[in-house]
Parts: C-alpha cells; sequence; structure tokens
C-alpha cells in the first residue's frame, strides 16, 4: 500500500474572495482623494465574504486603529465558524494612499494562521524589517549593519553588490539606511507606500527587487512574513517605537524593543494561507480593470506548507453578482 495522504483543504482559495472582493469596492475609488471612503468600502467588502469562508477566524492584525480609518478590529471574529480556530491578518487595502492619489501598486490582503501563531505588535506600529527571497535563507541579521546585510544578498545571488537592488519606503525615518545602502552603492528602489508589496517582491523571483530595507507598519510585517514563508524566503523585523510614549506602551505591553523578531517569530507556524488582489496595477499585481458589464483582476495565492503560488485571472459579471451580494461591492 502506498503511504500517501489525501491532500487537504486550501483555505487560500477561499480567501482570494475576500481580497477580489475588497479590490472590487475599493477600485472605485481610485483618485478620488477620498482614503476613508475607500477603506470603508474595502472593509465592507472583505468582511461580508470573509463570513462565507469555513473558519473560526480571529483577527489579529487588523488596520485602522492607527488613523482611526473604518477597520475589521483587532479582536473581532471572522469566518462562519465552522472551520479551524485561526489567525487572521487583514490589511483591505495597502496603500490606501496610493488608491485615493490614483497611483500605482495598492493592494487588498489577507493571511490566515493557526490560532496563536501569528505575532501581536500591540500598540506599536512600526517595525524596522529585512525582506529576503529564498537564496538569502538564513543568512540576514537585522542587528548587523546595513552593508553586511547587502553583501550577503549579494554573495547569495551571485551578483555584485552595486547590481542588489534594495525596495524602501520613502520616508524621513529611513534616512540611516538609505544613507548606509548609498554607501555601499547597491541601488534603490523608493516607494511610497506598499511595503507587503515591497517585501514580497524582494522574495519573488523575475521581480527585479532583491531584498526590502526600513521602517513600515508592524501590521505589515506580520502580513508580510506569511507571504515569505509561503515564497521560502526570508525576514526579520524589530518592533520601532517612535517617541518615549511608544516605549512606555511597549514596557506596559510586554514587548521587548531589542527582540529581534525572526521568520518564525513573526509567524510561528508553516500552515499558513495568504491571499492578495491588485487595486490599482503596479508592480506586482495588476488592478481592477473595468469591462462592459463587469471587470477584471489578478490575484496571488499562496500557502505555506505546500509552497503552492497561485497568479488568478478573474472575470467577474455585475448582473449575476448583484443577484447575490446586493451590490454591495459592484
Ligand atoms: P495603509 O494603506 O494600510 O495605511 O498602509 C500603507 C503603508 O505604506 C504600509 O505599506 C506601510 O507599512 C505603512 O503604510 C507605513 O506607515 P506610514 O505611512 O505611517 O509611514
Amino acid at each position: 500500500m502506498r503511504n500517501e495522504q489525501v491532500p487537504d483543504r486550501n483555505i487560500a482559495m477561499e480567501l482570494v474572495r475576500t481580497t477580489e472582493a475588497a479590490s472590487l469596492a475599493a477600485a472605485r475609488w481610485m483618485g478620488r482623494g477620498d482614503k476613508n471612503g475607500a477603506d470603508g468600502a474595502a472593509v465592507d467588502a472583505m468582511r461580508m465574504m470573509l463570513d462565507t469562508v469555513d473558519m473560526d477566524g480571529l483577527i489579529v492584525i487588523g488596520e485602522g486603529e492607527k488613523d482611526e480609518a473604518p477597520m475589521l478590529y483587532n479582536g473581532e471574529r471572522v469566518g462562519n465558524g465552522r472551520g479551524p480556530q485561526v489567525d487572521v491578518a487583514v490589511d483591505p487595502i495597502d496603500g490606501t494612499r496610493l488608491l485615493s492619489l490614483g497611483r500605482p501598486n495598492a493592494l487588498s490582503v489577507v493571511a490566515v494562521a493557526p490560532r496563536g501563531t501569528m505575532f501581536n505588535p500591540r500598540d506599536i506600529f512600526y517595525m524596522d524589517k529585512i525582506a529576503v527571497g529564498p537564496e538569502a535563507r538564513g543568512m540576514i541579521d537585522i542587528s548587523a549593519p546595513v552593508g553586511w546585510n547587502i553583501d550577503q544578498v549579494a554573495r547569495a545571488k551571485g551578483i555584485a553588490v552595486n547590481e542588489v537592488t534594495v525596495v524602501v519606503l520613502d520616508r524621513d525615518r529611513n534616512t540611516e539606511i538609505v544613507d548606509a545602502i548609498r554607501e555601499t552603492q547597491a541601488r534603490i528602489r523608493f516607494i511610497t507606500d506598499g511595503d507587503v508589496a515591497g517585501a514580497i517582491m524582494a522574495a519573488m523571483a523575475g521581480t527585479g527587487v532583491d531584498m526590502l530595507l526600513g521602517i513600515g507598519g508592524s501590521p505589515e510585517g506580520v502580513v508580510s512574513a506569511c507571504a515569505i514563508k509561503s515564497l521560502e524566503g526570508d525576514m526579520q523585523g524589530r518592533l520601532w517605537p517612535r517617541n518615549d510614549d511608544d516605549r512606555r506602551l511597549a514596557s506596559e505591553r510586554g514587548l521587548d524593543l531589542d527582540r529581534v523578531l525572526t521568520l518564525d517569530d513573526l509567524v510561528s507556524s508553516d500552515d499558513v494561507f495568504f491571499a492578495a488582489s491588485g487595486i490599482t496595477t503596479g508592480d506586482l499585481l495588476k488592478g481592477v480593470e473595468y469591462v462592459p458589464g463587469g471587470a477584471t483582476s489578478e490575484s496571488l495565492v499562496m500557502r505555506g506548507r505546500t509552497g503552492t503560488i497561485r497568479r488568478i485571472q478573474t472575470e467577474h459579471h455585475w448582473r449575476k453578482l448583484e443577484r447575490i451580494s446586493g451590490g454591495r461591492y459592484t
């Protein structure tokens, strides 16, 4: 008798419907200069679809508190309660500003992992991050100098240091990191927002990006870690306090600001599911495009345990969708 197991369910195949719904709802707000309107539409659509997924989900990584935007809040239960107990990380729009200003690279993202396995950064909103692809797995150290890490990536990929491309969020708080990168003569791809897409590009082959460095959102750090697990890349983070209030909060919440958070600290299970759909067309995914009677979208679906990565092109037909959703995201 052959020793084989029947493949189990891949929740990511259901989760992609939640990011598609959020993207379809959000895409209508492109360039309208209304971040909250866009966020509200995306959150509503994502919540509606999350509740159809067979899971007993607890939102560990929600978004919104940072800027009082509409939210799927931390501690909210999602899913139909019938499936496995899981932690859920949502970012209905990563790149709200990009979307509202009509710029590329806004995505809708969700990740799921077994209950209790996702790191909870609580009220510390920022994290210093390093992310790389499979070649440089096990070769990075966020507490080592930037130049050393770039050297490691160059060596792992078999390219010269001045051929390494580092994606960095363009923020004043990243000035020191940018100076250190420039000293090595590595190339920099600046992004104005959206470091989940940046981290995924760093870990995926063929994107023209070799690594991500710099301080971005902590929730986005945990979401990125779920994708990077599936891509077999590597990532580390360290919480970054903005001021003394953050330092005080961290100590009240028992968070160690000096701790290097490894990929396994950010999400300790390999049984992760990840889905992302493009809202505005960018480097990683095509955005929503309208056609007569409907729209098209592009999504990435990944599963940590199998390492399967799917790129899904979807056609959406309003007339039929309206019948079942009451026009909530069409
Ligand atoms: P949201 O659109 O979800 O608010 O996040 C956009 C983003 O650029 C993230 O990708 C990034 O991690 C974070 O904001 C950086 O925060 P800030 O804009 O406050 O510097």
